[in-house]
């Protein structure tokens, strides 16, 4: 398949909103990527359900919702009301990931797991097949503008790995400090989805930022 960009609202102009959206919306993007953080599983506060539910309404393309907080399990629902259509929830903040996994299923969402830059990859190796994705971080979550880790090429390798031994069509999704030079050999190791925040919206012209990152 052909790789998809997710751009990271976390970087756009929260005081006009609606032309960021407007602008994903017309652009080569796939889906909006969104993240919400609680101040206590990453040191940062972001935004929540009622600012999800005003995006899911000017929105054209899929919510990717990613959610750095704590216990993510008692807000899944939450998430799938205020517009969620991806969901995923790290790894490091689930006591019972398979059962949350199902229960954003259940709830009509795509699920994924999240792994910080520390966490290996073999952790999951008897959930894989249940995930529609991984998301790996290639920074330490809670900021936007963080510089890529390096290591992130080896933990997509290894996933890869794992995805074919298991027979499943997982897919690897990548977040933080994606640029239009590391993005090539992203999507050669394996990713199929790129995240990006800064590159986006930090940049001259936010679109054809996205189109360039859709030919690498
Ligand atoms: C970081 C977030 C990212 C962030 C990426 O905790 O999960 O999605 O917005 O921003 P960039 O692409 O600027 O690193
Ligand atoms: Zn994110």
């Amino acid at each position: 398949m052909n790789h998809l960009i997710a751009p990271s609202l976390l970087s756009a102009n929260f005081t006009n909103l609606e032309a960021d959206i407007e602008m994903v919306n017309k652009s080569e993007a796939d889906w909006f990527h969104l993240d919400v953080m609680d101040g206590l599983f990453v040191p940062n506060i972001s935004f929540g359900m009622p600012v999800i539910r005003s995006i899911k309404k000017l929105s054209e393309k899929p919510l990717d919702v990613h959610l750095m907080i704590v216990q993510p399990e008692r807000f899944i629902k939450d998430f799938r009301d205020a517009g969620a259509d991806i969901l995923t929830i790290h790894y490091e903040a689930s006591t019972h990931l398979h059962r949350s996994i199902a229960e954003i299923k259940n709830n009509g969402m795509k699920a994924g797991v999240v792994l910080n830059p520390h966490t290996p990859v073999n952790v999951l190796v008897d959930i894989i097949s249940d995930l529609d994705l991984v998301l790996l971080m290639s920074v330490n979550p809670g900021f936007g503008g963080q510089k890529f880790i390096e290591n992130t090429y080896n933990k997509i390798s290894k996933l890869r790995n794992l995805i074919e031994r298991s027979d499943s069509s997982t897919l690897i999704e990548v977040d933080g400090g994606v640029t239009l030079e590391n993005a090539p050999k992203l999507v050669k190791v394996g990713a199929n989805i790129l995240v990006a925040g800064n590159t986006v919206f930090g940049s001259v012209n936010p679109s054809e930022t996205i189109k360039n990152l859709k030919k690498v």
